[in-house]
């Protein structure tokens, strides 16, 4: 049987890509489950350095297949920004509340053509003495006028897209689990898996 570790302490990514990984002969482990405590820093210009650097640190400590992903969301009129900066962005500790009006206030009166923004996620797959594998995920949209919906997290309430009409906090987690950009990059990950058991 293949042991899968996913370089995450998030119990919803582990239980989503065990959710894909279903009837294959491999047990998907979470970092703790394998001992392992340490936090990679993330020092990367791009999605893709930031998770093969996560994927490839954990892969020296175990004998096992790795997953490692970093996301964020990208804002055209901001120059790309939060991008990688997406969690410490206006500060690490700073309220998703706060920090979603501020960017809110940025784009102020700016028309909606302007306002595209995109989810990104870089998986990268690690394996011992094997060329690691990269997947990316996007999901394209826009920044909205205003906050809508209570669901998902960080920035989820201020995106939107067409195909929603509304922003990503406004579905159900089954819903976005199924278009995200994180369900996108796993889809290609676990396709590799399945030619690697
Ligand atoms: P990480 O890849 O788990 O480190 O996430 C990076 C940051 O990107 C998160 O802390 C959020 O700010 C943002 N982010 C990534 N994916 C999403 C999403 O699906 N919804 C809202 N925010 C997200």
């Amino acid at each position: 049987m293949k042991r899968i570790v996913v370089a995450t302490q998030n119990k919803g990514k582990v239980k989503e890509i065990k959710e894909m990984l279903e009837g294959l002969p491999v047990e998907v482990k979470t970092m703790g489950e394998v001992g392992i405590d340490v936090d990679v820093e993330e020092t990367g210009s791009t999605f893709e350095e930031n998770a093969v650097l996560k994927a490839e640190a954990i892969s020296k400590m175990v004998d096992a297949l790795v997953i490692a992903d970093d996301s964020g969301l990208e804002i055209d009129y901001l120059n790309k920004e939060p991008g990688v900066y997406s969690a410490r962005y206006l500060g690490k500790d700073t309220p998703y509340e706060v920090k979603n009006q501020i960017i809110l206030d940025r784009l102020k009166d700016v028309p909606k053509e302007k306002r595209t923004a995109r989810f990104v996620c870089a998986m990268a797959l690690c394996e011992a003495n094997k060329e690691t594998f990269i997947a990316r995920g996007v999901i394209e949209g826009y920044i909205g006028y205003q906050s809508e919906g209570e669901n998902g997290f960080g920035y989820d309430p201020i995106f939107f897209t067409d195909e929603l009409g509304t922003s990503t906090a406004n579905i159900s987690m089954e819903e976005k689990n199924k278009i995200s950009h994180r369900a996108k990059a796993l889809k290609q990950i676990i396709e590799k898996i399945k030619e690697r058991i």
